[in-house]
């Protein structure tokens, strides 16, 4: 539809660059559909997995252009057929193929393996061999699943849809967005964006790319598009009352003034509160622009006065809470961290349950680590597991640098979905793990006493560990840049492990990309740099750069201040005070403040996460506490 929708466009006044982004591949070209065909009807596979009804009949399609269609039903039944959701399933009764296996909802790779391993008629998966029908997405994630319990895995990619012939205009179309001369961007399907991704993928411009796609009011037909939008980290200005064509360029003509001075309006607004975060002697203006800005918490970031002392508590959306358990019952953890409306849900029911000052993103610091090429799970009651550990330079080479905008968009979309439902003068914190504690876990494999398999890397191949530490490092500084860009106003680095170290191999060893960390990242958002159990380290971690300092309740707070007068000061009440009794909470909570002495730049917080076991009043009571004895 290039040149109707390009028409519509000039008629509406506009000024259209084209660039046909997609090429419907004939279903005589898909070779690996005819590959499977061939194994599928010599008896090859015991299991097959049907991951969505489109790429289905697709497959058959395909297929049927070489094998008759019943040869394929037949083969195709007599193996244990697993639907993974109502779509495929619907899809597959259409060619009569009966199913063994219905996946329940949500549908993800979790359940998938649950159903067939629970399933009566299903074959057990150690062994068998499994084919992957494959569409759009690659499943790294049930693949992974599959190999891990003894299954052989083929996967099946059959496409509808590639790059033109031609990608000239495309590229050209890059060209001038990146030159910023473009101002809408219209988009009437999700795979011309990964096409588009994709073909600045391939020249090196990806990122840039995604930086200026950000800058233009982008405008999506309809609710499919805009959902796969949001997913791919841009998510629509605009979508139509209804998703036809000639509407869509309609209603687009008619707003794109308001649309586009929208767009810059935000994108000025943003600018402003960057800068005016950066430079802190600049007075409030008068628009509501400020109210995040001069929140106790973002003052208190930047060492000016505020009015009570703010405070927010690690760990503050987590199991103590009634309503977080709750959740929990319906959901799995990473389900969770994935689902942006649900991980807003938990981070702002917690804020506000307590009364907190700030807001933290609801995610986990491991998250990170499946990109980087590793499995994650989460054992009930024994906390996170990581398969595939990196125990050597070998291992070193296979870890891969994340691209959040690609394998984290869910974060950024949970900073949003988060951001939009918090009140307008909360402050909403990201965060991510310190280069040496996520390093921990890689190496580790989960939690440790004593970090044999770390340190012993770490002397045994100083080489490998700082390459290690580099990949690591640079994953997290586009992560966190990424969490600043999609709307938290700081940012946390939680270096919860690195009191195992002595001070020499912190020098030597983590110093350096801890810095380089901080040193990456925007400026203008103030960083919290969180250690816990290390206060002979405190020195090197505040030469870091940082703008605020985590200390825990083993630093005497009083003496830090002094310390490191350039720097703001989140702590340090013992997290097990709030199993003591509310007299001795109030105790313990003036005695942080007197510390503190009212200077400015000290957040209050916990020294480490809250417990599990705490009881919730205790919480809330902490928080009143803070705020009462410390308002003026
Ligand atoms: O309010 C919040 O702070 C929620 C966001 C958050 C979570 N984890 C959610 C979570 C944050 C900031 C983290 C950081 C985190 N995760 C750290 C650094 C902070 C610290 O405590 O030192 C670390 C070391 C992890 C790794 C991790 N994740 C562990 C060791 C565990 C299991 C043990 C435990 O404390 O629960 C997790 C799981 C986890 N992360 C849960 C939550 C709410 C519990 C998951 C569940 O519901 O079962």
């Amino acid at each position: 539809m290039a040149e109707e929708s390009a028409a519509l466009i000039r008629k509406a006044g506009g000024v259209a660059i084209q660039a046909p982004s997609m090429r419907e591949i004939p279903l005589a070209e898909n070779h690996e559909a005819f590959a499977f065909a061939e194994e599928l009807t010599s008896g090859t596979y015991d299991i097959v997995i049907c991951m969505t009804g489109v790429g289905t009949r697709h497959l058959f399609a395909a297929m049927e252009t070489q094998t008759p269609l019943d040869d394929l039903v037949a083969a195709i039944s007599a193996t244990c057929v697993v639907a993974r959701g109502p779509k495929s399933a619907v899809a597959l009764r259409g060619f009569g193929v009966p199913i063994a296996v219905t996946v329940p909802e949500p549908n993800t790779w979790r359940e998938i393996i649950a159903a067939i391993e629970k399933s009566a008629n299903g074959r057990p998966l150690d062994g068998a061999s499994v084919a992957l029908q494959e569409y759009g997405v690659a499943n790294t994630r049930l693949e992974q699943a599959l190999r891990e319990r003894g299954a052989k895995v083929r996967t099946v990619p059959v496409y509808k849809w590639a790059l033109p012939a031609d990608t000239k205009p495309l590229r050209d179309a890059i060209a001038e967005i990146l030159a910023r001369t473009a101002d809408l961007l219209l988009v009437t399907s999700a795979t011309q964006v990964r096409h588009l991704l994709a073909a600045a993928a391939q020249d090196g411009c990806e990122e840039q790319l995604r930086h200026a796609l950000r800058e233009l009011a982008i405008c999506s037909i309809g609710p499919v598009s805009s959902e796969s939008l949001a997913e791919l980290g841009l998510p629509p200005d605009f979508e139509p009352a209804r998703s036809k064509l000639g509407g869509f360029v309609k209603e687009v003509a008619a707003k794109a003034a308001d649309l586009v001075d929208g767009k810059r309006e935000h994108l000025r607004r943003r600018a402003a509160v960057v800068e005016q975060t950066a430079s802190s002697a600049q007075a409030p203006g008068e628009e509501g622009l400020n109210t995040l800005d001069d929140s106790p918490f973002m003052l208190a970031c930047r060492r000016k006065p505020v009015p009570y002392t703010p405070v927010w508590l690690m760990r503050q959306a987590g199991r103590y809470m009634q309503e977080y358990r709750e959740v929990r019952a319906r959901i799995p953890f990473i389900e969770l961290c994935k689902r942006p409306e649900l991980a807003a849900e938990v981070a702002v029911t917690a804020q506000r349950r307590i009364g907190a000052d700030a807001a933290i993103l609801f995610s986990d610091i491991l998250l990170i680590v499946e990109p980087m090429g590793l499995g994650l799970r989460y054992v009930g009651g024994e906390g996170p597991s990581i398969t595939q550990t990196v125990r050597e330079g070998a291992d070193v080479e296979r870890l891969r640098e994340v691209d959040p905008f690609e394998s984290l968009a869910f974060v950024a979309d949970a900073i949003r979905t988060t951001r939009r439902e918090l009140a307008a003068d909360i402050p909403l914190i990201g965060f991510s793990g310190a280069p040496f504690t996520l390093a921990s876990y890689i190496v580790e494999g989960g939690g440790s006493k004593n970090y044999v398999q770390t340190k012993s890397l770490m002397w045994r191949d100083p080489g490998a560990w700082h390459a290690m530490m580099e990949t690591i490092s640079r994953s997290v500084a586009r992560y966190l840049n990424m969490q600043a860009e999609a709307g938290a106003q700081a940012l946390q680095i939680f270096d919860s492990w690195v009191g195992c170290l002595s001070p020499d191999d912190y020098r030597r060893f983590v110093l350096p990309h801890t810095k380089a960390v901080i040193d990456a990242l925007t400026p203008g958002v103030p960083v919290i740099h969180f250690g816990t159990g290390c206060p002979t380290l405190l020195d090197m971690q505040a030469s870091c750069g940082t703008a605020v300092l985590g200390a825990d309740h083993r630093v005497d707070l009083d003496a830090a201040f002094d310390r490191y007068p350039g720097i703001a000061l989140q702590g340090n009440l013992d997290p097990v005070v709030l199993f003591s009794s509310p007299p001795a909470i109030v105790d313990a909570t003036a005695r942080v403040l007197a510390s503190a002495a009212g200077r400015p730049g000290h957040i209050f917080n916990l020294g480490h996460g809250i417990l599990p076991a705490t009881p919730v009043d205790s919480v809330i009571a902490l928080v009143d506490a803070v705020h009462e004895l410390s308002a003026n």
